[in-house]
Order: structure tokens, then sequence, then C-alpha cells
């Protein structure tokens, strides 16, 4: 195949080019095994990264071998991927468009980074993955690869061949891979610790409602409980701590809340979201956990840091959502943003306390050491100690330049 630095490669143990294999134990990887080493004559080192997804019934790393993988990997990677990706974004409130809080894209740069990593250990000069050619994904993992190694190699089997799958179910059947064929889904899924992602099917027609299959992690809000569930849910610097009195690490948080709210409904997510890529698309997503979070982080921002931060924090924020949907997270702008945000995060500590019923999830109570709401100032009472008075100079010269204006104008 050919190849710039050709000289350099590294050889696998059949004096083979190394590829590392972002592997799934699905159909597509596993077909995906064979495949490579047939049209590009390469060794496959499969890795399966671990962000959060349901676990799978098989062993895939032995199936891997089995499957002609010359060395099958499973990398744990679910502690970085909260503390590293998932809490910045939280503390980013990062909702792309408004709306999807970036469950997907937010662990793509963690697996480039992991798959990088095999490669340098491993020798290897390329790295596949199973990411389509219309989607953000590949833009993701493409370009957060070669930021971190801009020698590597990039192969998208599924971007290449044209088999649909019920041809590739007669690829693996004809070359002996072991496949689990399980009933055929119509959807595309992704999950992760942050959330599963839903498309394709009959989600294409953006007239039609999600039916019920869709829905796995949430129940229908007219299902949930009549009784609405409260929950509180304390912060130190922007980074959620425990959980009704209880302290707890991020990943037990986080799997907790995906539990809680999701029995109550919430988390659902519908609509019509731009790729980068120019396409819109139809997406339906349960993040019950990051919609928890996120608004709890926002109201404890309400209470704990000035107007002026949280303004232009907004638009830093949206820039962040941008920055990781469009894949740039290697990229020189995300490190100083998140830098930024880290010190708007210092005093963002207390507690949020939740409503959850219903498909809703409603702030009712906060309280911080740091709270800059100052009844005293606020209040309507007795206790009241705001200056009245100086209420009138500060209004005087507050509609100056506009009562000048008024004169100017209207020649009075
Ligand atoms: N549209 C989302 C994103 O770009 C989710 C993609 C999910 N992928 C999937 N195979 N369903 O982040």
């Amino acid at each position: 195949m050919a190849c710039e630095n050709e000289a350099n490669i590294s050889k696998g143990k059949n004096g083979r080019d190394k590829v590392v294999l972002a592997y799934s134990g699905g159909l597509d990887t596993s077909v995906a095994i064979k495949w490579i080493q047939d049209k590009y004559d390469l060794d496959v080192i499969a890795v399966a990264i671990n962000v959060g997804q349901p676990p799978s019934s098989d062993d895939i790393i032995a199936r891997a071998i089995r499957n002609g993988a010359v060395k099958a990997e499973f990398v744990d990677a679910k502690d970085e991927f909260v503390e590293e990706y998932i809490w910045p974004a939280l503390k980013a409130n990062a909702m792309y468009q408004n709306i999807y809080p970036l469950s997907t894209a937010i662990a793509r740069p963690l697996i480039a980074k992991k798959l990088v990593d095999v490669a340098k250990k491993e020798g290897a000069m390329y790295i596949a993955h199973g990411c389509t050619g219309k989607g953000n994904d590949q833009v993701r993992f493409d370009v957060g690869i070669v930021s971190m190694d801009p020698d590597l190699k990039i192969i998208a089997p599924i971007r290449e061949w044209v088999m649909t799958r019920d041809e590739e179910i007669d690829y693996a059947n004809k070359n002996g891979i072991e496949i689990i064929v399980k009933k055929e889904s119509p959807y595309s899924r992704d999950e992760n610790l942050w959330g599963a992602s839903c498309e394709a099917g009959v989600l294409e027609d953006a007239w039609a409602e999600p039916p019920k299959d869709v829905w796995v992690h949430t129940v229908d809000p007219i299902e949930a409980p009549n009784q609405p569930e409260y929950i509180e849910i304390e912060f130190e610097k922007g980074i959620p701590v425990g959980l009704d009195g209880k302290r707890m690490g991020g990943i037990e948080l986080i799997e907790s809340l995906y539990k809680i709210a999701g029995r109550n409904g919430v988390g659902r997510i519908d609509h019509i979201e731009d790729r980068l890529v120019g396409i819109k698309s139809r997406e339906v997503y349960e993040c019950p956990a990051a919609e928890v979070l996120i608004t709890a982080h926002r109201a404890l921002e309400a209470m704990t840091v000035t107007k002026d931060v949280i303004e232009f924090k907004r638009g830093i924020e949206q820039k962040f959502c941008e920055l990781v949907y469009n894949g740039l997270w290697f990229g020189g702008l995300r490190e100083p943003i998140n830098a930024f945000i880290d010190k708007t995060q210092a005093y963002v500590s207390g507690t949020i306390r939740l409503k959850l019923h219903k498909g809703n999830c409603t702030v009712v109570g906060r309280k911080s050491s740091y709270s800059l709401y100052d009844t005293g100032l606020s209040t309507y009472g007795k206790d009241d100690h705001f200056d009245h008075k100086s209420a009138v100079g500060f209004i005087y010269c507050w509609g100056l330049p506009d009562r000048t204006a008024a004169r100017a104008h209207n020649k009075k």
C-alpha cells in the first residue's frame, strides 16, 4: 500500500505493518478485522475502549483474536472520561444548539487518544475506525488522531466498502468470521456514560413521533410516578461530589442520576441537528444525568457567579460546544477556553435541590457558603439594608445619555 514513510513503518509479527482498530465487537468492526487484512495486508490490533456503553454479553476480546486480530485489548477509560471530558463539558454547561449535551461528541477525542496511545506503544502506523462518511464522528476521529500524531494514517473501512448489512453477514459467513447477529435494530445507536444517541429508521421522518422502542433509559413521562422525586446535588468548584448527602465518585454519581432521572422520564431530546458536514439530521437522545447536572450547575452558577462573568461565559460556552462538536478538541483553542472556564468555577460550590416529575427537572432550592444572593439587599421586609436613596443618583446617571439625546432630538 502506498505510504509516504514506508521505510519507518514498524513491521508486525508476520512482517506486516500494524493497524490499531477501534473495535466494538459488533458486526461492522468484526468484519473489518478480516477486511482490513485482505485489502491492506496489515496486522490488526483490536482495541475496545469502554466509556460506559452497555456491557457486551460475550467476551468480545477473545472473539477478536478468533476473528484474526493479532492482538486485542480492552481499555477502561470511564474514569478519565468523567474527569477530563464530562466535567469540563458540565462546567461549560455544554448544550450544542442549546439542546444536545454532546454525549457522543465528548467521548470521541478520548477514544482517539486511546487509539493513538496504543498505536505508539505497538509501533503501528495506521488507525482504523468504523465511522461512515456522512457523520461528525469521522471528523472527530480523523482530526483528533492527526492532531496528536500527524504521521498516522487513517483507514475507515465503512467509508470505503460498499457492503450492505446483508452483504456484511454474507462476507462474515464466507470468511468464517464469528459474529453475534442480533435482531436487526432499525436504529443507529451510540451510548456512553453521558447519554445515548439514536438515529435513522423511522426517525428519518421528521414528522413521526419517536416510537416506544427508541427509548431505552427513560420511562414515558406519562407512565412515570405521580409523586415527584426530590434530589440534592452537592458541588465543589463546579464539579458534583455528592448526591442526597452521600459523597460519591463521578461514575457512581452519574450512573445513579441516570437511573433516578430516567425513572422519572427526564432527559428525552428530539430535534433537528446541524452536522458539521452540512447535513441537517433528526436526532433523538436520552441524557438523563446530563440534563439534571447541567440544570443544577447552571442554577448554582446563578447564585455564586457575578453577572458579568455569567454573561461573558455564555459566549465562551457556545464556543466550547462548537469546538467539541466539530472535532477540534486537540486544537489550539480548547485548552485556553477550559482554563478560562475553570477560573470561573472557584466559588461554584454548594447544594442544589431538584424536583423530578413526569419528564420535568426543576430547581426548587439552592444554598452555598459563597452565595451572592443577599436577602438583606433583596428583601422587601424589615431587614432591608439597601440604600434606597442612592437609587435616585444612580438612575440620574444611568438615564443621562438617553435624556441628553431626547433633548437634542426633540430640541427641548
Ligand atoms: N449527532 C450526534 C453527534 O454528532 C450523535 C451521533 C451518534 N452516532 C450514532 N451512531 N448514532 O454527536
